[in-house]
């Protein structure tokens, strides 16, 4: 133990859990065909090989020589891989490959500065135990969700450009539709007290808010249901759709899913690796605008971020639980997270992930889209040393996401993780439940 810097527990710990997020994105992007690494299979992001070089250089950026002072070694490589994009409006990119560096000029740059970056890891030994805390947490969950988000970008990335990767066999489901479940009135606990833990900046401070009775769906909405929203002209209703939704779906000839393709007269689901006959039961992942659309033909809503919060942490006594299934920490019978499958599970298959009032998979199979507006929390400060992590993103076109999908990393499922996207973006393991607010 020293007495200032971390206790060499904590410090070992940090290290190894830097390591294995590095092995998680490492993993990634072996199955990408050597000659698919200038693809850009998402016409709004970046080509992939950027991500490549863009890991390290956040963290080069962030610890090296944030919280370090070090010099740089590759200046031009810091800022060519510094920030992803997540365009507004449409503006697309239009760079060439031959504007990127190769792969062997990027992947060397990455190990000088996991090299650099590891040797000052060990040996500080001036910087307060916090502080550095967090910079590693950032750099380890920053990682992670990238983790997350290639997945999204690799998903759309066509099947003959990949390394098929093995994937468990899916656990059966539980009958469609489920239950409709009321939730008393009472109080939902958001947001984390400072000094209790990492979380990023939107995640502070804890506050308490007054949830009025409300009833939901057990489960979440099914490609199977969904299909019968589009075979009731659901994409061509232009009244269920909200007017800036209405315009994204027509200027983009939105018709289905954006995980869907049709072949002949059949529906099929296009997975991590393959392409299936549509599973009827499995969540429907679309954007936040077809959820609304969907809602609306319904006649339901989607949950608010403080309703998700009741449905997930509170129970019938009135207290309020670390997660959906109580205080145990997350493991596979709870539910379809943790890098688990590539691909979702039947809905409802983790019956030990329920929540006290018995709603199902809440966390994981699916990041829960609900009708919030990303906002700051009363009491929101941004980290000095990340200003632009939410704070760029409080412009009223993004909404949260609670919960997680498969490709989730455990340590982002806490409770007061708050998610965001687009309403317009398709791409993003999302699914949605109904509610009705009687
Ligand atoms: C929190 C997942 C919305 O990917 O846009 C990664 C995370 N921020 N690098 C995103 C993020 C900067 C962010 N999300």
């Amino acid at each position: 133990m020293s007495t200032h810097g971390l206790t060499t527990h904590h410090r070992e710990d940090l290290l190894a859990r830097l390591a294995d997020s590095r092995r998680s994105t490492d993993e990634l992007f072996t199955i990408v065909r050597p000659e698919a690494i200038y693809d850009r299979p998402i016409p709004e992001r970046h080509r992939i090989l950027f991500y490549i070089g863009h890991l390290e250089a956040f963290d080069w950026n962030l610890l090296g020589r944030g919280a370090f002072g070090l010099p740089a070694f590759n200046e031009s490589f810091d800022k060519l891989f510094a920030f992803g994009i997540d365009p507004v409006g449409g503006g697309l990119p239009d760079d060439l490959p031959t504007a990127w560096p190769t792969v062997e000029a990027t992947r060397a740059y990455g190990d000088q500065v996991r090299r650099a970056l590891d040797e000052r890891l060990v040996t500080e030994r001036d910087m307060d135990e916090a502080r550095l805390a967090d910079y590693v947490n950032v750099a380890i969950e920053h990682r992670l969700m990238h983790a997350e988000t290639l997945a999204y970008m690799l998903h759309q990335l066509g099947h003959d450009r990949k390394l098929p990767q093995p994937q468990a066999a899916a656990p059966a489901g539980r009958p469609v539709p489920g239950r409709l479940i009321e939730i008393p009135a009472g109080t939902a606990t958001l947001g984390r007290k400072r000094g209790s833990g990492f979380g990023w900046d939107n995640e502070f401070e804890e506050h308490a808010v007054r949830v009025p009775a409300f009833a939901v769906d057990e489960l979440p909405v099914t490609n199977g249901q969904f299909l019968k929203f589009m075979k009731a002209g659901g994409y061509d209703n232009r009244g269920l759709w909200a007017a800036d939704d209405w315009e994204w779906r027509s200027k983009h000839d939105v018709r289905h899913p954006a995980f869907w393709a049709q072949r002949g007269q059949e529906w099929m689901y296009v997975g991590m690796f393959d392409e299936v006959a549509l599973p009827p039961d499995w969540p429907v992942y679309v954007s936040l605008a077809e959820a609304r659309a969907y809602t609306n033909w319904a006649g339901r809503s989607l949950l608010t971020e403080a309703q998700f919060h009741r449905a997930a942490f509170g129970t019938p006594e009135g207290s309020e639980r670390v997660y959906p299934w109580g205080e145990v920490v997350p493991g596979a019978r709870h539910g379809n997270f943790d890098f688990d499958r590539w691909d979702p599970s039947p809905v409802g298959a983790y019956g030990a992930g329920d929540s006290a009032f018995g709603v199902a998979e809440l966390v994981g199979n699916g990041w829960e889209w609900t009708q919030s507006r990303f906002e700051p929390f009363k009491g929101f400060e941004a980290f000095p040393f990340y200003p632009g992590y939410s704070a760029n993103f409080f412009d009223g076109l993004h909404y949260v996401m609670k919960g997680g999908s498969a490709r989730t990393a455990s340590c982002m499922l806490r409770g007061s993780f708050r998610n965001w996207f687009q309403a317009h973006y398709p791409y993003v393991y999302a699914k949605f439940r109904g509610v009705w607010n009687g």
